[in-house]
C-alpha cells in the first residue's frame, strides 16, 4: 500500500476511535447513567464558585479540615436547595448557652430542633409530642434537669401531678453506673437528649448528618441502631417477617428517595418500619409522632391500652389497608392480642411470687440485690416484650422460642428459687 494512503487510514482510524470515545464520554456524563450525578458540580467545582460570605468560608476551610462533612453536605437536598452551613449553625434566640465564637463568626456547634423549626415546623412539633423526645431522656435519667413546665409539656406527670416513677433515674442505669450508661443508655436515649437551649431531641439520630436524607431514614437499618437486642428486637423481628423478607429481597426495586408526601405502594410494595410508623403513605398522613399509630403500651411489665388507643389502631389499620383487606388485618391483630394477654398473665404470676417473698422479708430492698430480681426482670423486660413485639409485627420465632417458651421456663425457675428461699429461711 502507498505510504500516504496508509497514513490516511491510520489517521481515519485514530479519529474514529477518539470520536467514538468522546461521544461515549459525553453520553456517560450527560444523558447516560451517570448523567444525574454529573448534573451536580464536583466538590472542587462547587467550592471554586463560592461567594465571600461566611457560609462559603465554612465550606472552604472545612473542605480541608474534615472533607467528609462538606462532601455529605453537597450530597444533601439542603445543598441543592441553597440551605447553607449558617442556616443551621447560626444561633437563634435562646441559644446563648450554645453559642461560641469560631473564626470570628458566632456559631452553634450542636444545632438542636430549634435550628430546624424555622423551615420544618410540623416535623419538629410532632417529634416533640412523641416519646422519641423528652420522654426517652427521662426514661433513663428521671426528672433531673427537667423543669415543672417541661414535665407538663412532655406528659411526664402522673394523674396526681407527680413525676412518673417518682422522677427517679432508672434502676438499671444506676446498676451499671454513669460510665457504662454514657456509652449505652444515653446513646440510644440521646434521641431525646436535653439541649442547653431548653429543647429536647436530636434529629440526626435518624437523619444522619450531613446528608439529612429521607431515603436513609426510611430504611430499617436506621431504626435498627436502637430497636434491636434482647429487650426490644423489633429489627430482628422485622427481618424474619414476610415484610422484611420482601424488602430485603427486593430493596433495589423500592423508590426510597420519593419525596415525602407522595409515597404509595408503587414506591414501596412492602412496608419498612417507617412506612407503618411514620410515613405519609397513600392517603394516610405522615407523622413524626411515632405513638400516633399505636394502640398498646407494649414496653411496660403489664401491657395496657393507651388512652387514645382505638384511634391509634385505626391509624395503623389505615396503613395496612393499602395492601391487605380488613378481615385479614383483623385476624392478624386479634391473634396478636391473645399473645399479649398470655404474656401479661405470666408476668402477673411471677409478680405474685416476688410480692410474696417481699412480704415475708426474704428479698433485699436494693433493686437488683438478689438473683430473683434479675429473673423477674427478664420475665417481662426481655421475654414478655419479645413475644408481644413478635406477635404484632409478624415474627413467629420471637413469639415462641424467644418469648412464650422462655417465659414458661423462667416462671418454673422463679417458683423453684422462691421455694428454696423459703426452705432455707
Ligand atoms: C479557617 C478554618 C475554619 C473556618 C473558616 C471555619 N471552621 Fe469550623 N472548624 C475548623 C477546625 C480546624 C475545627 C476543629 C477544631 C476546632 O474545634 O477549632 C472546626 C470545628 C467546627 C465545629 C465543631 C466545633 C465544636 O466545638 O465541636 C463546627 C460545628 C464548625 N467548625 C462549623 C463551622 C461553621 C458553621 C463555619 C462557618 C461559619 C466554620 N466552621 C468555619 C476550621 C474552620
Ligand atoms: C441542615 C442543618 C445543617 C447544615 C446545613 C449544616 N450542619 Fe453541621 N451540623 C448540623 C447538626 C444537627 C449537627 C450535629 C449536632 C450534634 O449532634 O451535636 C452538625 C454538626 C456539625 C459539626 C460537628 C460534628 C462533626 O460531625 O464533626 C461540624 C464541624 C459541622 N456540623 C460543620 C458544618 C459545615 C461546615 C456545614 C456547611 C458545609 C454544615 N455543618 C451544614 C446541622 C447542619
Ligand atoms: C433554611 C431552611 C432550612 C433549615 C434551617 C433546615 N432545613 Fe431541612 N430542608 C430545607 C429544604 C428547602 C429542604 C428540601 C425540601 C424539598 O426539596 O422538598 C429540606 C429537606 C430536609 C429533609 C428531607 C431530605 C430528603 O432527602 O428529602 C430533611 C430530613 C431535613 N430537611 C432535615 C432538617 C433538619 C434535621 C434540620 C435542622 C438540623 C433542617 N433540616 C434545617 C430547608 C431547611
Ligand atoms: C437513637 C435511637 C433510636 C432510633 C434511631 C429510633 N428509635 Fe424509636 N425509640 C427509641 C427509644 C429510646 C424509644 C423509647 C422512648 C420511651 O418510651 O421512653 C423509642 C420508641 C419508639 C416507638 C414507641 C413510641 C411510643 O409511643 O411508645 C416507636 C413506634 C419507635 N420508636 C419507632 C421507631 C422507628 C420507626 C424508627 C426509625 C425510623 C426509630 N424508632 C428510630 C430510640 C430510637
Ligand atoms: C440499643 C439502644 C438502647 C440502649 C443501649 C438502651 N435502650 Fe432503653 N430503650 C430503647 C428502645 C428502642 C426502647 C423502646 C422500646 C419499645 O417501646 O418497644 C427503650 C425503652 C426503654 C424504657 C421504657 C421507656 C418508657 O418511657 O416507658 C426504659 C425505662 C429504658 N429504655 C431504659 C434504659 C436504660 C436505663 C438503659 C441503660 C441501662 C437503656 N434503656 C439502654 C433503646 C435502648
Ligand atoms: C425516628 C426517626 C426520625 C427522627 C428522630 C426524625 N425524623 Fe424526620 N423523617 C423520618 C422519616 C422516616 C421520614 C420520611 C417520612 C416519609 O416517608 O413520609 C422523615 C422525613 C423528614 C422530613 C421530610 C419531610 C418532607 O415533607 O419532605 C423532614 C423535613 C424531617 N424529617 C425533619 C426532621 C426533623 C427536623 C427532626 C427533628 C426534630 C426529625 N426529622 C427527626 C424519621 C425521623
Ligand atoms: C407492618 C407494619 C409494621 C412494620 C413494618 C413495623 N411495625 Fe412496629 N408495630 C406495628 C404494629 C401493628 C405494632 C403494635 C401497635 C399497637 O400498639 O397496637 C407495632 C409496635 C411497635 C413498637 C412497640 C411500641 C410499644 O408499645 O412499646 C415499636 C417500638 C415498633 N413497633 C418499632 C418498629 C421498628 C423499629 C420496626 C422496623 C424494624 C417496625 N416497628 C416495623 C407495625 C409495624
Ligand atoms: C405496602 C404494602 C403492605 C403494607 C402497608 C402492609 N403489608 Fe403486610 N404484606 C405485604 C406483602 C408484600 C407481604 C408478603 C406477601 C404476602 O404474604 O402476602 C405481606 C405479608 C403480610 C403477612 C404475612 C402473610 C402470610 O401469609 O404469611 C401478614 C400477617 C401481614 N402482611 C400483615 C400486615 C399488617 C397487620 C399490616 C399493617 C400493620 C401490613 N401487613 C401492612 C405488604 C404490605
Amino acid at each position: 500500500m502507498h505510504s500516504t494512503t496508509r497514513r490516511m487510514l491510520v489517521f481515519v482510524g485514530i479519529s474514529t476511535i477518539v470520536g467514538v470515545a468522546l461521544l461515549l464520554a459525553a453520553y456517560r456524563f450527560t444523558i447516560g447513567p451517570r448523567g444525574a450525578v454529573a448534573a451536580f458540580p464536583s466538590l472542587a467545582q462547587a467550592v471554586s464558585t463560592l461567594s465571600p460570605d461566611a457560609s462559603s468560608q465554612c465550606v472552604r476551610c472545612h473542605q480541608d479540615k474534615g472533607p467528609g462533612i462538606v462532601q455529605q453536605y453537597y450530597d444533601s437536598k439542603h445543598a441543592g436547595r441553597g440551605v447553607q452551613c449558617l442556616d443551621c449553625h447560626a444561633p437563634v434566640s435562646g441559644q446563648q448557652a450554645l453559642t461560641e465564637q469560631h473564626y470570628q463568626v458566632a456559631i452553634v456547634a450542636s444545632p438542636t430542633p430549634n435550628n430546624c423549626i424555622r423551615c420544618h415546623k410540623d416535623e419538629v412539633n410532632q417529634f416533640a409530642e412523641s416519646r422519641h423526645s423528652a420522654r426517652a431522656w427521662f426514661a433513663v435519667n428521671g426528672s433531673q434537669g427537667f423543669s415543672q413546665d417541661d414535665l407538663k409539656k412532655y406528659h411526664l406527670l402522673d394523674s396526681a401531678g407527680k413525676p412518673l416513677n417518682s422522677g427517679k433515674p432508672n434502676a438499671v442505669a444506676n446498676l451499671i453506673g454513669p460510665d457504662a450508661s454514657a456509652a449505652s443508655c444515653q446513646v440510644c436515649h440521646g434521641i431525646g437528649r436535653k439541649n442547653a437551649d431548653g429543647s429536647f431531641g436530636d434529629c440526626t439520630k435518624c437523619h444522619l448528618r450531613h446528608s439529612f436524607s429521607v431515603a436513609q431514614s426510611r430504611q430499617p437499618e436506621t431504626c435498627a441502631q436502637c430497636h434491636l437486642g434482647p429487650d426490644h428486637p423489633q429489627s430482628e423481628i422485622y427481618n424474619e417477617s414476610a415484610h422484611g423478607a420482601y424488602y430485603l429481597a427486593n430493596k433495589d426495586k423500592f423508590n426510597l428517595d420519593a419525596p415525602a408526601g407522595t409515597l404509595t405502594v408503587k414506591d414501596f410494595p412492602a412496608p419498612t418500619c417507617a412506612t407503618c410508623h411514620m410515613s405519609a403513605f397513600g392517603s394516610v398522613k405522615g407523622t413524626h409522632d411515632v405513638g400516633q399509630r399505636l394502640k398498646w403500651n407494649l414496653a411496660p411489665a403489664i401491657a395496657t391500652v393507651r388512652p387514645e388507643g382505638e384511634q391509634g389502631r385505626q391509624n395503623m389499620t389505615d396503613v395496612c389497608l393499602n395492601c391487605h383487606t380488613q378481615d385479614f388485618i383483623n385476624k392478624q391483630m386479634n391473634g396478636a392480642e391473645k399473645v399479649i394477654a398470655l404474656t401479661n398473665d405470666t408476668v402477673n404470676k411471677g409478680q405474685a411470687i416476688v410480692d410474696d417473698l417481699k412480704r415475708l422479708g426474704l428479698l433485699p430492698d436494693t433493686p437488683f440485690g438478689s438473683s430473683i430480681d434479675f429473673t423477674m426482670f427478664e420475665l417481662w423486660h426481655h421475654e414478655g416484650r419479645r413475644a408481644r413485639f413478635g406477635a404484632v409485627m409478624g415474627g413467629a420465632d420471637y413469639v415462641n422460642w424467644h418469648g412464650i417458651y422462655e417465659q414458661k421456663k423462667t416462671l418454673i425457675e422463679l417458683q423453684a428459687d422462691a421455694a428454696e428461699l423459703k426452705r432455707n429461711h
